[in-house]
C-alpha cells in the first residue's frame, strides 16, 4: 500500500474527464487499496481517482468515523435521484475551504464492485452527498465551480500563494 499524491485546485489535470474502467484485475484492485488508504490518511471521507491523477472511473468513499463502510464504485452511474439538501461541502483537492453546495438527496447508483461485479445501492444524506461529489471529480468537476466566479478566483488566489510560499519552505 502506498499513499498517493492528491493533486490540487487550480491544477488542470484536475479537469481531466476520466474514462470508464474496462478491466477489474489487481492493479486495479491495489489502486483501490491504495486509494482507501490516502483518503483515510487526509483524512476524507471520499475520494475520486482523478484526484490521485488516475483519470478512470473509479471512486472510493466511508463517511463513517469508525472506517466501517468502505465503498468503492467502479464506472458508477446515477439511475434515479430525488430531492434537494444543501450542505457545507470541502474536498481534499481545495484545502480548507467549505461552501454551501446543492445536491440531490437520495440517489440510486449502479456500478462495479471491486470483483467486477454489477451492484446497485441506495444512498442518502451524507453518502449520497460524497458520491455526487466524487463522481463530478470524474467528469473534471469541481465543487467551487458551483460558487461564484468572484467566489472561486478568490479561493484559487489564495491556494496559489499558499503552494509559493510551501516550495519556498522546501527550496531552503
Ligand atoms: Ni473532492
Amino acid at each position: 500500500m502506498a499513499l498517493l499524491n492528491i493533486l490540487e485546485f487550480p491544477d488542470p489535470r484536475l479537469r481531466t474527464k476520466a474514462t470508464a474502467v474496462e478491466l477489474v484485475d489487481d492493479k486495479l484492485r491495489a489502486l483501490i487499496g491504495d486509494m482507501f488508504e490516502t483518503m483515510y490518511a487526509a483524512p476524507g471521507i471520499g475520494l475520486a481517482a482523478t484526484q490521485v491523477d488516475v483519470h478512470k472511473r473509479l471512486l472510493v468513499t466511508d463517511v463513517t468515523p469508525d472506517k466501517s463502510e468502505p465503498h468503492a464504485l467502479i464506472n458508477p452511474e446515477i439511475l434515479e435521484k430525488d430531492g434537494v439538501v444543501i450542505s457545507d461541502e470541502g474536498c481534499l483537492s481545495v484545502p480548507g475551504y467549505f461552501e454551501e453546495v446543492e445536491r440531490a438527496e437520495h440517489i440510486r447508483v449502479r456500478f462495479l464492485d471491486r470483483n467486477g461485479e454489477q451492484k446497485e445501492m441506495e444512498a442518502e444524506g451524507l453518502l449520497a452527498i460524497c458520491i455526487q461529489h466524487e463522481m463530478d471529480h470524474l467528469d473534471g468537476k469541481l465543487f467551487v465551480d458551483y460558487l461564484s466566479e468572484a467566489k472561486r478566483q478568490r479561493i484559487r488566489k489564495k491556494l496559489e500563494k499558499g503552494r509559493r510560499q510551501q516550495s519556498a519552505a522546501v527550496a531552503l
